[in-house]
């Protein structure tokens, strides 16, 4: 697959140019995504019964141990070429801003520094009752574990349904949206808000907004460009015909 040399070229210039990934990005890593029709993790399970604080609170245990289970899949996955092509990328844009819905940490692990994540990470826990981050706490077998400090039951650090983003990310991922000359929007669905949210901004403001994406979304008919593909070898392709090695 060619990319578009208009597109090519605008990223060569670029300034102030934004990433904002989804699930997708984290596939080929072999971590499920939320929505695909068979493997999906939404198709596995309601997200009302796990992903929402009423959730917690009716089966604590069942909640806990369901992300129990994805973080160690996720510590178990490693960086793939799409993780590694945007790490590259965030040091060759002069003004780089990668926005994540992923609560996975492989941007990081893959060396992207200042990632902005909407929805929290999965490595870090909070407690259910103060929304204290908990480091460290006595591990006695029970699931979930105590807050150290009030004795509530601790939670991951994600943002469930029904929850507000961080106010602070949420706020830089917007400035950086209106602000960018381009955008790429890779591997979302692009149907959770606010973070769907980020590509019409960007439109809106006038910037060339370009999807890469397995599948069509919503995105699809307004991106400027539309990429359809897996992130791992359209976003190593575009690295290598914008900045040859
Ligand atoms: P989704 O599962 O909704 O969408 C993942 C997208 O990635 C789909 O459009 C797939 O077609 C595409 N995809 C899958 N494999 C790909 C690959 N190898 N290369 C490129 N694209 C690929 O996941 P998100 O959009 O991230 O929020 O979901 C957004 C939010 O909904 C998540 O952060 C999560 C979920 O509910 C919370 O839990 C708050």
């Amino acid at each position: 697959m060619r990319i578009d040399p208009r597109l090519v070229q605008r990223l060569q210039t670029a300034r102030r140019v934004v990433a904002l990934t989804g699930a997708g990005i984290s596939a080929e890593s072999g971590i499920p995504t939320f929505r695909d029709a068979q493997s999906g993790l939404w198709a596995r399970f309601r997200p009302e019964e796990l992903a929402t604080p009423e959730a917690f609170r009716r089966n604590p245990e069942l909640v806990w141990d369901w992300y129990a289970w994805r973080r160690g899949l996720v510590a178990r996955a490693t960086p793939n070429p799409g993780h590694l092509a945007l790490a590259r990328l965030g040091t060759l844009v002069p003004d780089w801003l990668l926005v994540t819905q992923n609560v996975d940490g492989l941007h990081q692990r893959a060396g992207s520094r200042a990632v902005v994540e909407l929805h929290g990470n999965i490595h870090r826990n909070k407690c259910f009752d103060e929304g204290v981050v908990v480091a460290e706490w006595r591990e006695t077998g029970e699931r979930p574990p105590r807050c150290p400090r009030c004795g509530g039951p601790l939670r991951p650090d994600v943002i469930w349904f029904g929850e507000s983003l961080p106010a602070q990310a949420l706020a830089q991922a917007e400035a950086a949206a209106r602000g960018c000359q381009m955008l790429f929007s890779i591997g979302t669905s692009a149907a959770v808000f606010p973070a769907a949210q980020l590509p019409l901004t960007a439109l809106q403001a006038g910037a060339m907004v370009v999807e890469v994406n397995k599948d069509p979304t919503p995105l699809t008919g307004i991106a400027t460009f539309s990429l359809l593909g897996l992130a791992g070898e359209i976003l190593s392709r575009l690295l290598e015909e914008t900045w040859p090695a």
